[in-house]
């Protein structure tokens, strides 16, 4: 049994939450690593729609320890308000849910200044969640962030809230010309959090560590997508953690060498939500027509994605990044019917044609896809659970993908439900039940 990082390959929203849901059956630990409610996964199960922010999906099977390390930034009245939702839904919260006392907090000046700092930008913007991501991670940058762990101590707490109102104040009145925040209000509010939140709040690394004594296999689950991280993504588009696969390392205590694969999560074509660069976008028919089949609308913000062909240079940059050991492809039912498909395969720029995915902005802003075609497929794949049944023209376009990613796919998804699946390899380790022949 294997420790797996699963992360997303293009730019979030690839169907992670599902794909980690099936894994966390055989998982014993699922951790999130990095984010914060930014993130939203959509679980469809025979119990009904979860959609989660912050708690790992896992928290749906019993006898799941559900982690949130410290790389994750806490909303913890958002975070309080998931599990009274996911208690209405009948699912126990208790000793399975461990928040690290090192992850930071997500305060009420974070999303102001988030989105006054977007207002700001005007056309520049980068159309965050408006959840306070950027600021919070700025301020633990800066050392002056404010962790779970002073929630306990609510003198350290108070003192670090008062330091740090002076210069929020300042900025928020004075340079964003709106209204500032009260100390005591805070104040409150976090300690009436902190009440309930004590109980969860424990020390991650020692736990991991625990659990890879005993070999339970871990889940690190990512969020976001590796065109999303601060380093690797298309900067400055991006979110303010590492949602790559070293991130699961740093943002729990875990080291390197603990981690057996790497799992990328990719949809079967592209989306984007917020601005950026994306250069197989579609703004015709075409992109309408996934955007409406794949029902391509944020979970967190309900705003609608862009949509646009698979990019297979996207794949090979997070395949590299992220040291992809398997692809697990999703959403591939909503390519049934396209009479014709695309993969892109080069950018061509100043006349130039590039196979790797530059890190210029402008190139990428500027750069014409240049594109492979194929085949679509009249039949459904909606549901499917063999990969024999597959259509032949998705078989291709399907081993196209790893021929030009040089990773193999070990899941492909048909469907928004667990079952709707076909695993070809399990990437958590040995199989359950017997692995379905590709031929
Ligand atoms: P932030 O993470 O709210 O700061 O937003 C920065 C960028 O990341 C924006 O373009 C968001 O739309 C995007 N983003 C953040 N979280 C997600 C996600 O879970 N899925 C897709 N895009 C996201």
């Amino acid at each position: 049994m294997a420790n797996l990082i699963v992360v997303g390959s293009q730019w979030g929203d690839e169907g992670k939450g599902k794909i980690v849901d099936l894994l966390a059956s055989e998982a014993r630990v699922i951790v999130r690593f990095q984010g914060g409610s930014n993130a939203g996964h959509t679980v469809i199960t025979k119990r009904g729609t979860f959609i989660f922010h912050l708690v790992p999906s896992g928290i749906l099977y019993r006898g799941k320890l559900c982690v949130l390390g410290n790389g994750v930034a806490i909303d913890p009245g958002g975070f309080l308000d998931e599990l009274d939702g996911l208690s209405a839904q009948g699912l126990k919260v208790g000793r399975n849910l461990v928040i690290s006392h090192r992850a930071h907090l997500i305060m009420p000046y974070h999303k102001a200044i988030d989105r006054a700092a977007e207002e700001a930008k005007g056309a520049r913007r980068i159309g965050t969640t408006g959840r306070g991501i950027g600021p919070a991670y700025v301020d633990k940058m800066a050392r002056i962030g404010i962790r779970v762990g002073d929630l306990l101590n609510p003198q350290a707490f108070k003192r670090k809230l008062q330091e740090n109102l002076v210069e929020v104040n300042s900025l928020l009145r004075h340079i964003h010309k709106t209204n500032g925040f009260q100390v005591d209000k805070i104040y409150t509010e976090y300690m009436s959090y902190a009440k309930r939140l004590k109980g969860y709040i424990g020390d991650v690394p020692l736990l991991l560590e625990k659990a890879m004594k005993k070999a339970d296999p871990i889940l690190f689950e990512g969020a976001q997508g590796t065109h999303l991280d601060i380093d690797f993504g298309t900067y400055p588009y991006v979110t303010s953690s590492s949602s790559c696969a070293g991130g699961a390392c740093i943002g729990t205590g875990v080291g390197p060498t603990k981690i057996d694969a790497v799992l990328g999560v990719t949809k079967a074509y592209t989306t984007r939500v917020g601005g950026g660069p994306f250069p197989t976008e579609l703004t015709d028919d075409i992109g309408e027509n996934l955007k409406a089949k794949g029902q391509e609308f944020g979970a967190t913000t309900g705003r609608a994605r862009r949509c646009g062909w698979f990019d297979a240079l996207l794949l090979r940059h997070a395949v590299r990044v992220n040291g992809l050991t398997s692809l697990a492809v999703t959403k591939l039912d909503v390519l049934d019917g396209f009479k014709e498909l695309k993969i892109c395969n080069g950018y061509r720029y100043n006349g130039k044609l590039y196979r790797e995915m530059p890190s210029d902005l402008e190139m990428l802003t500027k750069c014409t896809p240049v594109y492979e075609r194929f085949p679509g497929w009249k039949s459904e794949t909606s549901g499917m659970v063999s990969y024999k049944s597959l259509p032949i023209e998705a078989k291709r376009y399907l081993s196209r993908i790893e021929e030009l990613t040089g990773c193999p796919i070990d899941m492909i998804s048909t469907g928004s439900r667990r079952e709707h699946t076909i695993v070809l390899k399990n990437p958590l380790g040995p199989i359950k039940k017997p692995s379905r022949s590709r031929k």
